[in-house]
């Protein structure tokens, strides 16, 4: 595995395996890496010639008020997992090669992020779209892997490749579960004992919406009540949105016809937690 920190580097490198015709698979990571970011990782080594990973904590995505200092940095540990998997590349730039002092270009990003993340965190959209046309530009891969978690996330990059005709396949992956049903996250190592109990409330409110669907209640706002009703019973400290949406546009939905996405962002403690379930409606 080769763990290369400079812009260049990365780039010439990933030209040859372009050369050689070989299919390469990129797993953006900010580091801190779970099973959800190694299952990424594994997907892309089962379905290309060659897997790159990059860790890069991206200041631009990042509120003033928000844990850029805090983010938690695991180099040494998140190299050794990657190196178990056969990852093949790994890049690691320096902030200050990636933002350079002069930088003043920005991805304005897609309406599907307007809502939800992007009302509540202004900007990180925007960091988000910019370091990842960056990561695209330095890594022209032909496939890239993102969790399926951060769903806004998927939904505002899928839309910014459509929209500036990025030639790379954006593959959402399934979110990897606690065997009790909790969301893998870089951010659970800040919860408590007595948190990490109560943050098991956002995969209950999920299943909650769907077992309600699945007995026959279509109406958004009764099923979103529901989730709220087991988020409270946890108790969470505070919701951010618990809603029912479109799975392309986001946008709320009245009813459930066939399928529509349940989001939830909570605080649990001093952590804040996003989970998202795929409802499927009883067929007919
Ligand atoms: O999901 C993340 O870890 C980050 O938002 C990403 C996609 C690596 C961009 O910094």
């Amino acid at each position: 595995m080769k763990v290369i920190h400079d812009l260049n580097e990365i780039y010439t490198q990933i030209d040859f395996v372009r050369r050689d015709a070989r299919r390469i698979g990129v797993v953006p990571t900010m580091g801190a890496l779970h099973n959800g970011h190694l299952s990424l990782v594994q997907r892309a080594k089962q379905e290309c010639d060659v897997a790159v990973a990059t860790i890069f904590v991206n200041p631009t995505q990042f509120g003033p008020n928000e844990d850029l200092a805090k983010y938690p940095r695991t180099l040494e540990s998140d190299l050794e997992g990657l190196r178990q998997l056969g990852c093949d590349f790994v890049f690691v730039p320096p902030s200050d090669r990636v933002y350079r002092a002069n930088h003043s270009t920005f991805v304005e990003p897609p309406l599907v992020g307007k809502r939800w993340e992007g009302e509540l965190r202004p900007g990180h959209f925007r960091g988000v779209t910019t370091i990842v046309l960056k990561l695209f530009q330095l890594i022209p891969a032909h496939v890239a892997y993102f969790g399926r978690k951060d769903y806004q996330q998927v939904a505002v990059i899928r839309a910014m490749v459509d929209d500036l005709n990025i030639p790379i396949r954006i593959e959402a992956c399934a979110t990897v579960r606690e065997p009790d049903g909790l969301a893998m996250s870089s951010r659970n190592r800040y919860l408590s004992t007595e948190d990490r109990g109560r943050a098991l409330g956002l995969w209950l409110a999920l299943t909650k919406a769907q077992n309600c669907l699945m007995a026959g209640d279509t109406t958004c706002e009764s099923l979103e009540r529901g989730m709220r009703d087991e988020l409270a019973k946890a108790p969470v400290d505070s919701i951010d949105y618990a809603a029912i949406v479109d799975p392309v546009t986001m946008e709320p939905m009245r009813q459930v016809d066939e399928t529509a996405v349940a989001i939830i962002a909570a605080r649990v403690g001093s952590t804040r937690l996003i989970d998202n379930m795929t409802l499927v409606a009883n067929e007919k």
